[in-house]
C-alpha cells in the first residue's frame, strides 16, 4: 500500500492508474462503518484510495477539532488489510493556502438540522471533498448515509459543478448494541454509551410505530422525543429526500433524524424510511 503525503503525490499516483477508482474520504479513527465503505470500493474498483485527514475548516471553534481521535498507525494496518492501494494523508499545510477561493453551502439545505446547529460546517466539508475529488478523480466515491445531511450535499455539489464522479450511499453500520459506529465514541465512558442507545432505540420505535400505521410525523416526533428526554437534543427532525420538512411519512422517501449530546459527546444518528 502506497502512502501519500501531498497532493503532487497523490495526482502522480492517479496519473499512472489504469482502470477504475474507487475513493474513500475519511477522518481516520476507523471503525467498520468505515471499513464497509472501503470493502464496497476495493470490490467495484480496479482501484482504492482511502483519505484520511482530520479536515480545520469543518470543525467550529470551540468543537472538538483537537481531541478528534488520531490513529494513524491502527488505520494504516486497517486500510492494508481491506486491500486499499493508496492512503493519502495529508498535512493541512499541504491542503490549504491563506486567503483561499470559498465554497459555500446552500444557503437553504446547507444551514438547516446539522448546518443550523453548526453554522459554516458544511462550508468546510464541501470545500475539502471538493479538493479531495479533484485530486483522486476518481470514478467512484463512497459516503455513508449515517451523515445523511453530508452525502446530500455532496451529491448536490457533484450535481452542480459538473463532476465526473459516482456518489456511492453506504449503509449504516451499527454495533451489537444498536449504537451507530462514530470515531466520536471513542469519547463515551460505559455509562454514557448506555444512555446513548436512547438514539437508535428512538428510531426504532418511529420505524414501529410506522409500520403500524403512525404516519403524522408530529406524532412521531414527539414518541421520540419522550425516549430522549434524559439526552440534551438538539433536533428530531423528519425530512424527504430533498431534506425538505414533512408533515406526513412517505416510504421510500422520508429520512428521521436525530442530533443529541450525551454528555459533552454530541451524536447524530438517522434511519431512512
Ligand atoms: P468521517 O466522520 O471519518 O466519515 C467518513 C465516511 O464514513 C463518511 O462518508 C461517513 O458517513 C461514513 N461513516 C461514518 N460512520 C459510519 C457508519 N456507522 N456507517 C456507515 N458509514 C459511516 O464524514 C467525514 O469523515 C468527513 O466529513 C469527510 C467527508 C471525510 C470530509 O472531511
Amino acid at each position: 500500500m502506497k502512502i501519500l503525503r501531498t497532493p503532487k503525490e497523490l495526482q502522480a499516483y492517479r496519473k499512472d492508474l489504469r482502470g477504475s477508482v474507487g475513493f474513500v474520504p475519511t477522518m481516520g479513527a476507523l471503525h467498520k462503518g468505515h471499513l464497509s465503505l472501503i470493502e464496497k470500493s476495493v470490490a467495484q474498483n480496479d482501484h482504492t484510495i482511502v483519505s484520511i485527514f482530520v479536515n480545520p475548516t469543518q470543525f467550529l471553534p470551540g468543537e472538538d477539532f483537537e481531541k478528534y481521535p488520531r490513529r494513524y498507525e491502527a488505520d494504516k494496518k486497517i486500510c492494508e488489510l481491506a486491500g486499499v492501494d493508496a492512503l493519502f494523508m495529508p498535512e493541512a499545510s499541504a491542503i490549504y493556502e491563506k486567503d483561499e477561493v470559498l465554497i459555500k453551502a446552500p444557503s437553504q439545505k446547507g444551514y438547516v438540522l446539522e448546518g443550523h446547529f453548526r453554522p459554516g460546517h458544511f462550508d468546510g466539508v464541501l470545500q475539502v471533498v471538493n479538493k479531495l475529488l479533484h485530486l483522486a478523480n476518481p470514478h467512484r466515491a463512497y459516503f455513508g448515509k449515517k451523515d445523511a445531511q453530508q452525502l446530500f450535499l455532496i451529491q448536490k455539489m457533484v450535481r452542480e459543478f459538473f463532476m465526473d464522479t459516482q456518489i456511492v450511499p453506504c449503509e449504516i453500520v451499527r454495533d451489537d448494541d444498536g449504537l451507530a459506529l462514530s470515531s466520536r465514541n471513542l469519547y463515551l465512558s460505559p455509562e454514557e454509551r448506555q444512555k446513548a442507545l436512547l438514539i437508535p432505540k428512538s428510531l426504532k420505535r418511529a420505524a414501529k410505530l410506522i409500520q403500524s400505521g403512525v404516519i403524522k410525523t408530529s406524532s412521531l416526533k414527539e414518541q421520540m422525543l419522550q425516549i430522549l428526554r434524559p439526552l440534551k437534543v438538539e433536533y428530531v427532525e423528519i425530512v424527504d429526500r430533498k431534506f425538505d420538512a414533512i408533515d406526513d411519512i412517505r416510504i421510500g422517501d422520508s429520512i428521521i433524524l436525530v442530533a443529541a449530546y450525551v454528555g459533552q459527546t454530541r451524536l447524530i444518528d438517522n434511519i431512512w424510511i
